[in-house]
């Protein structure tokens, strides 16, 4: 059966986006034997329905990723139950995630950098008010944390 992983932030529009995108296509890539259901969502709902924000989609397309498809949802109740991982991109939207989870929840929360050894920290910072390089930065981190979750998994599957 397929691993579920959902990617949670705040908004929806920058770095959750990003990290289903760089997942998505790290897995296609180097583990095109891996089942994986990849989605991302945000804790507000400030952005629901809208693209991803043009500066993180720039921002992939410079390093060949296209996140032009994706549209903004909120995190809800039932993904607890759909999702295997709920993995949040800082301490703010893993505690919100933890306060949202129902008491018998078998889904784990994490933070997504968890996976990605040598990044010096365990977040990927909210780049929203942020310069072009912050948004680089995003993309960095999340191809550190894609591979180091798609290594994890595909271990855990052998
Ligand atoms: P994200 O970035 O959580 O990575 O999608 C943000 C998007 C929107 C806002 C903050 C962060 N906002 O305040 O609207």
């Amino acid at each position: 059966m397929a691993t579920r992983i959902l990617f949670v932030c705040l908004g929806n529009i920058c770095r959750s986006p990003t990290a289903e995108g760089v997942v998505r296509a790290v897995a296609a890539r180097h583990y095109p034997r891996l089942a994986l259901d990849v989605d991302s969502a945000g804790t507000a709902n400030y952005h629901v329905g809208e693209p991803p924000d043009r500066r993180t989609v720039a921002a992939a397309r410079r390093r060949g990723y296209d996140l032009s498809a994706h549209r903004a949802r909120q995190v809800a109740v039932r993904d607890f139950a759909e999702f295997d991982h709920l993995l949040a991109m800082d301490a703010a939207n893993l505690a919100e995630l933890r306060r949202l989870a129902p008491a018998r929840t078998r889904a784990r929360l994490g933070m997504f950098l968890e996976f990605a050894s040598a990044t010096g920290g365990d977040e990927v910072p909210d780049p929203y008010y942020g310069s072009s390089e912050d948004f680089d930065r995003v993309l960095e981190l999340c191809e550190a944390g894609a591979h180091g979750l798609l290594q994890e998994i595909a271990a855990n599957h052998q």
